[in-house]
């Protein structure tokens, strides 16, 4: 078998020329310092995919954090290192950024703990990588510009639409893979290989997930919830007895599968209103609902989930069903105000997820367009100094009657109505 193939022409065809420059040049200071350099991973299987991807992952035979120094001196980029990796990242002026990395052996000392580092070479680099189609390096250096390094069959599982582990460790090296090989098969409509699927199926049985951090596990859920069909990802995950293992009592059914769908056709819309929007949480909503104290207290630490959001979640518990008739009944907005108020993302989120029609939806923005556009001209010190109201929870309270009557009519003359509240007050 050949491992190696001259895919130059693959580069300079799929490739904008200013990027391949810029990995010619790359390739001539790993020359100079006289070290092997290659990008690995992701770029290169997404340049045989056809896709377009700007990630430039390093790989150097030797030094890379010195080989890195040298890149930042002679391009006059910024350079962060990480030590304890052997690691460091090129950040250009214009956002551009460059990981380096040791071509290294990890071996882990505990399952599931961050790898400790050992020198060594390219293939071994590789080999301890998460899938097979992840597994290839293209050689920088001049000499052998755009040569392809795939020992283990990476190109054909690409070809054929597979993935695969390297080895029968690797889910137990890092379970969190078992969530990336979702994520890369809903990615490119591929396969998870019947071997691998055994292994993962094995590896999740043996408990391992729960050995990882929350932190990393989220993180790996976030980059689904990124993905362009985020639903089809959770549904897989639901399937293979993943999302169970992190969330416990949640079941993916089919009324979820219509909230889940619900909700993600709206995010951009509710982008639009919310500069805080967090998707995952929002997802969350639809997990948790239902779930008992204990269990919800056993997620919210192991996640990391601010005692805010479990509160609103708590919250809106009781609230979410009649929210949703009033919508449906297209209730006047000062109603649902008295129980709704203001909401924050997750919880707009949520009610949507329980609207299908269009038109129910549309009165729905318009609310919150209402609840998070309209001011009060009138000010407190008006209802103090010339009107004499001293108290001011009854200040509080008049004020509020007035943003209540605005919401149902911007168009409203606040100082008529205030003349009336207290006109029918007094007499
Ligand atoms: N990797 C790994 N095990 C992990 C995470 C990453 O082996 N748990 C390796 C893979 O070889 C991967 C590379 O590190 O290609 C970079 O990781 P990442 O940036 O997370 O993934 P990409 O493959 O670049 O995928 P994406 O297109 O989603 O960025």
């Amino acid at each position: 078998v050949n491992f190696f193939e001259d895919v130059k022409p693959l580069l300079m065809k799929n490739i904008p020329n200013r990027f391949l420059n810029l990995l010619r040049l790359l390739g001539t200071y790993g020359d100079d310092c006289d070290i092997p350099i290659y990008v690995v991973g992701g770029f290169v299987r997404d340049l045989f995919l056809g896709i377009e991807n700007f990630d430039i992952d390093l790989v150097v035979e030797g030094n890379g954090m010195e080989f890195a120094k040298y890149v930042a001196k002679q391009l006059d980029v910024k350079v962060v290192e990480h030590e304890k990796f052997l690691t460091a990242s090129l950040f250009f002026k214009d956002g551009f950024r460059i990981d380096v990395a040791t071509a290294r052996t990890e071996y882990y000392d505990k399952p599931a703990e961050l790898p400790k580092v050992d020198i060594s070479t390219i293939k071994k680099d590789l080999y301890r990588r998460d899938f097979t189609i992840n597994a290839m390096a293209i050689k920088l250096n001049s000499k052998e510009f755009g040569m392809l390094y795939d020992f283990f069959g990476s190109r054909k599982d690409l070809e054929e639409g597979i993935i695969r582990v390297l080895h029968k460790l690797s889910f137990v090296e890092d379970p969190t893979r078992m969530v990336r090989a979702v994520r890369f098969e809903q990615r490119f409509d591929f396969r998870i290989e019947d071997e691998t699927l055994e292994i993962l199926k094995e590896t999740l049985e043996g408990g391992y997930l729960e050995r990882v951090t929350g932190q990393r596990i989220r993180q790996e859920l976030e980059k689904i919830l990124q993905e362009k069909d985020p639903v089809k990802g959770i549904k897989r995950l639901s399937e293979l007895n993943i999302l169970n293992r992190i969330f416990p009592k949640t079941y993916f059914t089919v009324l979820m599968e219509k909230k889940l769908k619900n909700m993600f056709l709206v995010f951009k819309r509710l982008k639009n209103i919310y500069s805080k929007n967090n998707i995952f949480y929002a997802v969350l909503r639809i997990f948790l609902e239902f779930y008992d104290v204990e269990t919800l207290k056993s997620v919210m630490q192991r996640y990391g989930l601010p005692k805010k959001f479990v509160e609103e979640l708590k919250k809106m518990e009781k609230r979410i069903i009649p929210v949703i008739e009033m919508i449906k009944m297209r209730i006047k907005f000062s109603d649902i105000y008295k129980i709704l108020g203001k909401p924050v993302f997750e919880t707009a989120a949520h009610i949507l997820a329980y609207l299908d029609d269009e038109d129910s939806k549309n009165y729905f923005f318009e609310y919150l367009e209402r609840v998070f556009t309209v001011k009060l001209n009138l000010s407190g010190n008006v209802l103090k100094e010339k009107f004499k109201i001293k108290s001011s929870p009854e200040i509080g309270k008049i004020m509020g009657e007035i943003f209540c009557m605005k919401l149902d009519n911007p168009y409203i003359n606040e100082m008529e109505k205030l003349k009336e509240i207290l006109g029918g007050r007094n007499g």
